[in-house]
């Protein structure tokens, strides 16, 4: 039986995800601060699909929670087949006006923290020759986001970090960033961001990411939504320049 961890599975794409890898009959370890949440969370799959949940209520943007979740889930016993990287948050505003202490919640959580886990967990899969880190990015690591610049510089750490990664594991090992697009969780509600557009739903990003277990050898890097792919796409090919202020035109702050 695969056990796999999701980290920020209290709600939104690692809640949804949390649910169909229960359903595919993945022994789980959530983690998030809700702890309230989680339990809800493990019980219903307990219930039912039959499989152990383990329920680790912490806060990721600690220094030295990554190591604090390691040393408690190799005490429990558990060895992680799947490790998935989730957990995060943006702040929405011009950077002249950031709290400092949230974006350096925001760089520990987004980066700091998944790099860790990432260097804590991948080594007993290396040895095993099996076993998956999914990396959740963002459309926002395609180009500069001006009103968002911290939150789109930790999704292209995210998506560098993981490319290269893929490019390091041995075969029988996976390694994949995703990009989700905007999808409607509670992200905007925490970011302070509206809403634009239409949103995926959770369902989407949680099919892509059951493609890239599936598959033998997924793509280093996937993104949510054919929209989402053509419009990386024209990122990469427009002038920086253009590229830059058609972001600030729909994120930056009108004062
Ligand atoms: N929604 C979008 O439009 C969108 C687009 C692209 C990428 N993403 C990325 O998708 C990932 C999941 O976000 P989401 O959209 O599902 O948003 P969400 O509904 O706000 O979920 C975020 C999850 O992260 C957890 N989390 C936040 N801060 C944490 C902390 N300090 N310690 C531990 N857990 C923490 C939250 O749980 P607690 O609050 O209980 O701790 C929650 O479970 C994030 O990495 C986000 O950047 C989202």
């Amino acid at each position: 039986m695969s056990t796999a961890l999701i980290t920020g599975a209290s709600s939104g794409i690692g809640k949804d995800l949390a649910v169909a890898l229960a359903a595919r009959g993945y022994e789980l370890i959530l983690v998030a601060r809700r702890k309230d949440r989680l339990a809800d969370l493990a019980k219903e799959l307990k219930s039912a699909h039959g499989v152990g949940v383990t329920v680790y209520a912490m806060d990721l943007a600690k220094p030295g929670a990554s190591a604090q979740l390691e040393k408690q889930v190799l005490a429990d016993g558990h060895s992680v087949d799947v490790l998935v990287n989730n957990a995060g948050f943006g702040t929405g505003t011009r950077v002249v006006n950031e709290n400092r202490a949230a974006v350096a919640e925001e760089i520990q959580l987004n980066v700091g923290t998944l790099v860790d886990l990432t260097i804590a967990f991948l080594p007993g899969m290396v040895k095993r020759k099996s076993g998956a880190v999914v990396n959740i990015a963002s459309t926002a690591s395609y180009q500069p986001v001006p009103g968002m610049a911290v939150y789109a510089a930790t999704k292209s750490f995210v998506r560098s970090f993981t490319e290269a990664l893929w490019g390091e594991v041995p075969a029988g090992v996976k390694v994949f960033a995703v990009s989700p697009g905007a999808t409607a969780t509670e992200f905007f509600d925490v970011s302070g961001v509206h809403k634009f557009g239409s949103l995926a739903s959770t369902s989407e990003v949680t099919e892509v990411i059951l493609a890239g277990l599936d598959s033998a050898k997924p793509a280093p890097s996937v993104i949510v939504g054919a929209r989402n792919r053509i419009m990386a796409r024209i990122s990469r090919i427009v002038p920086r320049t253009m590229a830059i202020k058609v972001a600030g035109s729909m994120f930056l702050p009108k004062n």
